[in-house]
């Protein structure tokens, strides 16, 4: 009979405690068919902040041309008032325009976020790997002086949809032109979810080399393939103590086909409450949520975990 929880039986090789970076309502959302309403977006967020979930990335503040999906971000910050502000609810930003609005709905930290290949900067940025980086200049400088918080990613760290293999060389050194901006934290995405646990290591290695180290980072997994929760636990080994995930598993990239949800979150806690680590997370509270959640975009959630706990209790 299943408890609902796992057999805790500690894993000495891991963290005592783990943050988790949650982006069900940025990166499962943005990527949703169908406009959810924003007083559901506003519901979701606040169940995820009842369940224990600290760090809630929230919105973009990007054209609506370019993601409808998202064109409610002021309207969803004003509901969710002092839930959707403070560090802990990061907006992405792309540029100076986006931080402008992000600022007038009074947010305290932001993400930008560029690319470790020029394709996939064309198609989601509409510029080069480096005009990308000039755009991001002033926002970060002008973020940091109003005192926010700025986490920046790299997408494709792992492969890319038209460009194959991507050298380790090539991620850091965006990696590394990214956080010499002056960004708080790098999240390394692996976009397509094509990343495998030998290439993490090699990766986390080399930016620790240049002076990226683990305390700075955070990871970023598309589950694609079903790697996503040995690469995070790879991460962890290295001593990375943010994990991104979202909740139900819902996500993906409107300008990368290929990229599935990310990995879900009920699947990371899971295994880390297994494990004893830490992370605050009330993983019936998370099930009930994805549930709903599902029962609003009108499809079951793709975690294992979701399935098996929901199944149970049913
Ligand atoms: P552009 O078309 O080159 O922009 O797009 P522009 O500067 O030429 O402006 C075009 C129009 O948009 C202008 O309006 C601007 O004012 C307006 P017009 O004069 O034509 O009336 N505009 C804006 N409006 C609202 N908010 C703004 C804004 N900026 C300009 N911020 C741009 C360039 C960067 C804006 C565009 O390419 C863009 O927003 N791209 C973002 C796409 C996106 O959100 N992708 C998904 C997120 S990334 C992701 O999911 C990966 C991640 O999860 C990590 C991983 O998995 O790897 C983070
Ligand atoms: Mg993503």
């Amino acid at each position: 009979m299943s408890t609902g929880l796992p057999q805790r039986e500690p894993d000495p090789q891991l963290p005592a405690r783990v943050t988790i970076y949650e982006v069900g309502p940025r990166d499962g959302l943005q990527n949703e068919k169908t406009v959810v309403p924003t007083a559901v977006k506003a519901e979701f967020i606040r169940r995820l902040a009842a369940a224990g979930l600290e760090t809630i990335e929230t919105t973009s503040f990007v054209p609506p041309s370019w993601v409808p999906q998202l064109a409610d971000a002021s309207e969803l910050l004003a509901e969710l008032r002092e839930v959707g502000r403070g560090p802990q609810r990061p907006v992405l930003v792309p540029n100076e325009r986006g931080l402008d609005s992000a600022l007038a709905a009074g947010v305290g930290a932001v993400a930008i976020f560029g690319s470790a290949t020029e394709t996939f900067a064309r198609k989601n940025l509409n510029r080069t790997v480096a005009e990308s980086i000039d755009m991001f200049a002033p926002v970060v400088h002008r973020a940091k002086t109003a005192g926010l918080w700025v986490r920046a990613y790299v997408s494709m760290c792992f492969g890319d949809p038209w460009e194959g293999p991507v050298p380790v060389e090539q991620v850091v050194d965006v990696a590394v032109r990214l956080m010499d901006l002056g960004a708080d934290q790098l999240s390394l995405g692996d976009t397509i979810g094509v990343g495998t646990t030998g290439h993490v290591s090699r990766l986390l290695e080399a930016l620790d080399a240049r002076g990226v180290g683990v305390e700075r980072i955070g990871v970023h997994f598309h589950d694609t393939y079903g790697q996503a929760l040995a690469n995070t636990m790879t991460a962890l080994r290295h001593g990375v103590r943010v994990v991104d995930a979202s909740t139900g598993g819902l996500g993906g990239c409107p300008y990368a086909k290929s990229a599935t949800g990310n990995l879900a979150t009920e699947d990371l806690v899971w295994a880390l409450d297994g494990a004893g680590v830490h992370t605050g997370v009330d993983l019936a509270a998370l099930v009930e949520t994805s549930v709903w959640m599902a029962g609003q975009l009108g499809r079951p959630s793709p975690s294992r975990v979701v399935r098996a706990l929901a199944g149970s209790a049913g």
